[in-house]
C-alpha cells in the first residue's frame, strides 16, 4: 500500500483558515492544529479538528498555529512542499509572514496513521437518534438511538467534524419528514456516512459518488457493515454526465467543488426535493448560494460552527 505524506507549517494565525482550505483542496483527509497549551499534558493527538477530543480547546494566544495535513498518494513530499510554498508567497499579499512559514514534509506510513487516529475516536451521538460507533469497538447503550457501524478507513467522515455532524442533522430531519422513503444521491460521500444514515433512517435507496476509488470501497464496506447494501450503490465515476432526479442530495464537499458541479448538482434534486451543501467557509457561502439560487434552489435553513457553513435548500415542487 502507498505512503502518505505528513505535511506541516508553522503559520501566521490570520493564515489558518485558507491554509487548511488549501489542505482540503489537495485531497487531505483532515488537518492537525496545533499551538501551546492546545494539548496539555495529553502528548501529541493525530488526525481532525481538536474540539473532537473533548469540549472546546483552549484559545490560541499565539501568533502562529502548526497544522498538519496527510495527504493520499500519489502526492511526494517535496511535490507537496514545493506547492505549498508557491500557495504561501501568494497568500503573503494577504497574510503578512505567510511568505517566510517553514514547511516540512516526509513519507508517513499509511499504517501508522491510521492506528494512532482509530484510538483516539469514540462512539459520537448526533441528531436525534443516530450515533455513530467505531465497527471495531461494541456499541454502547443509546436507547431510541441507531447505531451506524463504521470504519471510515483512509476516508473521509467520522461524523467529528463540523461538517459531516451537521450534515447529519439535516439527512434525519429531511428523511424523517418526508412523506415517502426518500431517493438519496451523496456527492463526496467518502467513509459513506450520510448515505448510510439516510437508509439506516428510513431512505428507500442511496448513490454515493466519490473521485477516490479507495473511499468508494469503504463506503461499499461500510454499508455491508450497517446491512444497507441491498440499497446503497457506489461509484468512482463522475457526476457530470450523470441524469437521475433524487428526493435528497448531499454534497459536503468544499465551494470550489461544490462550484464547478453546480449544474449536475443542482440537475440532480428532484422538483421537491432537498440538498444538503457543507464543507463551505464562511467566505465562500455567498458565492455558492449564487450559483445555487440561480438554478433553482432555495435556502431554508443554514447552520454553522463559525467556520463552516451547512446548507439545506429545496426545489419548489
Ligand atoms: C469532506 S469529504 C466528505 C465525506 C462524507 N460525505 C462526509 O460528509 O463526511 C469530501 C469527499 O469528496 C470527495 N470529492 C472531492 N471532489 C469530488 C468530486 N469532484 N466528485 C466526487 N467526489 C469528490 C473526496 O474524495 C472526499 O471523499
Amino acid at each position: 500500500m502507498d505512503d502518505w505524506v505528513e505535511i506541516e507549517v508553522r503559520v501566521p494565525v490570520a493564515a489558518q483558515e485558507a491554509v487548511m482550505a488549501w489542505f482540503m483542496d489537495r485531497g487531505a483527509t483532515g488537518v492537525k492544529e496545533d499551538y501551546p497549551g492546545l494539548y496539555p499534558g495529553d502528548g501529541p493527538v493525530v488526525s481532525g479538528d481538536p474540539s473532537e477530543w473533548g469540549g472546546e480547546p483552549p484559545q490560541n494566544l499565539g501568533p502562529d498555529v502548526i497544522l498538519t495535513a496527510w495527504l493520499p498518494p500519489p502526492a511526494t513530499p517535496q511535490g507537496e512542499a514545493e506547492a505549498l510554498m508557491m500557495y504561501l508567497h501568494e497568500l503573503e499579499a494577504v497574510v503578512l509572514g505567510a511568505g517566510r512559514a517553514p514547511v516540512e514534509a516526509v513519507w508517513l506510513p499509511q499504517q501508522d496513521w491510521n492506528s494512532a487516529w482509530k484510538a483516539s475516536w469514540e462512539p459520537l451521538p448526533v441528531g436525534r437518534h443516530l450515533i455513530v460507533c467505531p465497527s471495531w469497538q461494541e456499541p454502547p447503550e443509546a436507547p431510541g438511538r441507531t447505531v451506524l457501524r463504521l470504519d471510515p478507513g483512509m476516508a473521509f467522515g467520522t461524523g467529528t467534524h463540523f461538517t459531516t455532524g451537521s450534515c447529519l442533522e439535516f439527512v434525519e430531519e429531511v428523511v424523517e419528514a418526508a412523506k415517502v422513503p426518500p431517493t438519496v444521491l451523496d456527492v463526496g460521500t467518502g467513509s459513506g456516512i450520510l448515505a448510510i444514515a439516510a437508509l439506516l433512517l428510513g431512505a428507500k435507496s442511496a448513490m454515493g459518488i466519490d473521485v477516490d476509488a479507495d473511499a468508494v470501497q469503504e463506503a461499499r464496506e461500510n454499508a455491508e457493515r450497517n446491512e444497507v447494501d441491498a440499497r446503497f450503490s457506489a461509484t468512482a465515476q463522475p457526476l457530470s454526465g450523470r441524469e437521475g432526479l433524487f428526493d435528497l442530495v448531499l454534497a459536503n464537499i468544499i465551494a470550489q467543488t461544490i462550484l464547478h458541479l453546480a449544474d449536475p448538482i443542482a440537475a440532480s434534486v428532484a422538483p421537491g426535493g432537498a440538498l444538503v451543501t457543507s464543507g463551505v467557509l464562511k467566505c465562500h457561502q455567498d458565492e455558492v448560494a449564487k450559483a445555487l439560487t440561480a438554478r433553482g434552489l432555495n435556502p431554508v435553513e443554514a447552520r454553522t460552527d463559525g467556520t463552516w457553513v451547512t446548507t439545506l435548500w429545496r426545489r419548489p415542487a
